[in-house]
């Protein structure tokens, strides 16, 4: 299994045992400019492929972003604060989801289904020793046309993959978050039975 370069289980405690493959992804906006192999970026997107999905849909879909052309083209819509760190990632993807369910309407899960599968890549990507680092700081009517996407796929979020970099190269905005966030307790966040009541 290859290295982890963080481990940042000296700065984030689970209440209860975990993987700590969930610990040490973490949201970094330092990137290394090095090239990922395609069997490396091939493998976080064979686990981004095995996520579960409603009926087995499998809505999600990436457009990847690896040559300087198309990272221009992803440059014209992303943010102006988040180009300042991500272009310096190998690769840059944009992640969809199909809409429409089989039966008639909408799926009312593509957007659950999609998460799940950035998700997976996330985890993936940590196993290998890189960052992925989702990004909702953009245009996506720009994304849409820029990048052809028809109107039956909704834009949920552009994604950095990449090696860790030297933190020193960030803004100091951008140097001052430059850390494993927490996150609230778990108390808070589940209910006994019904909306609201404590679950102790
Ligand atoms: C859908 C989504 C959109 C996000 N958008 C941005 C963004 O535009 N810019 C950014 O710097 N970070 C962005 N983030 C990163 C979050 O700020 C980060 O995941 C959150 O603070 C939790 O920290 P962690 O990922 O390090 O655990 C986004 C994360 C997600 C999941």
């Amino acid at each position: 299994m290859p290295e982890h370069r963080f481990d940042v289980q000296n700065e984030r405690h689970a209440a209860y045992d975990i993987n700590p493959i969930f610990l040490n992804r973490w949201s970094s906006r330092a990137f290394l400019e090095k090239e990922i192999s395609n069997e490396i970026l091939m493998s976080l997107f064979e686990a981004a492929r095995w996520a579960p999905s409603a009926s087995n849909l499998q809505p999600w879909r990436y457009i990847v972003a690896r040559t300087e052309e198309e990272k221009g083209m992803f440059a014209e819509f992303i943010s102006a604060s988040n180009k300042t760190w991500c272009l310096k990632a190998p690769v840059l993807a944009l992640i969809l989801s199909h809409t429409p369910s089989p039966a008639g309407g909408v799926n009312g899960s593509h957007a659950f289904d999609a998460g799940a599968s950035w998700s997976y890549l996330a985890l993936e990507a940590v196993r290998q020793g890189l960052i992925s680092h989702a990004m909702a700081g953009f245009d996506r009517e720009s994304a849409r046309r820029l990048l052809g996407v028809p109107d039956d796929y909704d834009i949920h979020a552009v994604i950095a993959i990449g090696y860790h970099g030297d933190a020193q190269s960030l803004s100091d905005q951008h140097l001052q978050r430059e850390q494993p966030s927490g996150r609230r307790e778990l108390k808070e966040t589940l209910f006994a039975g019904r909306f609201g009541n404590s679950f102790e």
